[in-house]
């Protein structure tokens, strides 16, 4: 089996595996058809292959992914560094610039958050607390500054992080110049290329880690969908792929196969691949809830990073929409 590679997440000096554990999924809920017992297969095999990395949420099906990767953790063969995010207060997802703060993130919600995350994972200790929504217009104001603070103080969390909205990657620039902010995490992939311009720079510039989030475009870029994909009644994917969005998807994706016709790899690999070929990128986080795509996620870290000519053909299949809407 190949080896999986390390990066540094940026000033964290924490070294984390080229692939991380995107735990979304596993929260049932929101993603429905999974089972808790593959779920934990999943993560073990991961652990096997040399994976270090979890990302979850408190949000992630009420803090069942939080519970779930404590619980593999703890059986883990090695450190495994976990990252959670706090929910909006209101639970509004993304935030704008018009939302106050005090609606959002006020201290001692983020305090709050934090410590009932360490109670579904049974931790002590926080390795990356994220903000799951953010806007730049609280780049410069000081309480949730002062509740971080805190919580590093205590030992709770050791770094802090923001997790980007969806296709604006230049919404926190302002607060990253401005500091305190350790890490981001943002959507990257084949048909999102938008944090090359302003974010990726910046992040290299200031040191910063890099999550590269939803690498497979919710499964649009794992060539698995067709027109007849059904999802679960309720799921989000449902909403996700809607309308005549799955049509859509089909012919961008035979788009992409035809021009990478000749290119060895399979897609979701090549797509994975390309988020690891930009330098700035220090891991690439895809939901996988079965041992198979672990295995095949987890086996892009060994392999070579893309070459020029292939980045050329993928750059011409960015594609600008969003499906969050
Ligand atoms: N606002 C936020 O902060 C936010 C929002 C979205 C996502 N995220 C984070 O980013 C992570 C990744 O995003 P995501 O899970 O939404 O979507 P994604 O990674 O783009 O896609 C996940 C899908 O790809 C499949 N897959 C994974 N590796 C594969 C491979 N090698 N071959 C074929 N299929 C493969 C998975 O299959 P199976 O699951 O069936 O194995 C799943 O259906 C999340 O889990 C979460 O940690 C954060």
């Amino acid at each position: 089996m190949e080896h999986m590679r390390y990066r540094k997440l940026g000033r964290t000096n924490l070294e984390v595996s080229e692939i991380g554990y995107g735990a979304w999924g596993i929260g049932g809920k929101q993603w429905l058809g999974g089972e808790d017992q593959a779920s934990l297969a999943a993560l073990h095999r991961s652990f096997e292959l040399g994976l270090n990395l979890i990302d979850t949420a408190l949000a992630y099906g009420d803090g069942h992914s939080e519970r779930l990767v404590g619980h593999a953790v703890r059986s883990a063969p090695h450190r495994i560094y976990v990252a959670t995010k706090i929910p909006p207060k209101n639970r509004i997802w993304p935030a704008t610039p018009t939302t106050p703060i005090a609606d959002v993130f006020p201290p001692e919600y983020i305090v709050y958050s934090t410590e009932e995350s360490l109670r579904n994972l049974k931790m002590e200790q926080l390795d990356l607390q994220q903000f799951h929504v953010w806007t730049d217009a609280w780049a410069h104001t000081e309480e949730w500054r002062r509740a971080i603070e805190d919580l590093k103080e205590s030992g709770k969390i050791r770094f802090v992080g923001i997790s980007i909205t969806e296709h604006e990657p230049d919404s926190a620039l302002e607060t990253l110049h401005a500091g305190l902010i350790d890490v981001v995490q943002v959507i990257y992939n084949v048909f999102d290329q938008t944090p090359e311009a302003h974010l990726f720079p910046l992040c290299q510039e200031l040191d910063l880690g890099v999550l590269a989030r939803v690498p497979l475009d919710e499964g649009g870029l794992t060539g698995a969908i067709t027109e007849q994909t059904k999802f679960e009644p309720g799921e989000f994917r449902e909403f996700y792929f809607r309308g005549d969005r799955k049509r859509q998807v089909v012919e961008h994706v035979e788009a992409l196969k035809r021009d990478l016709e000749g290119v060895p790899g399979a897609l979701p690999e090549i797509a994975l691949r390309f988020c690891l070929t930009h330098p700035a990128v220090s891991s690439v986080i895809p939901g996988m809830r079965r041992v198979s795509t672990v295995e095949s996620s987890c086996g892009v870290s060994d392999q070579v990073k893309l070459s020029p000519a292939v980045i050329a053909i993928l750059k011409k299949h960015a594609w600008y929409r969003s499906f969050y809407q």
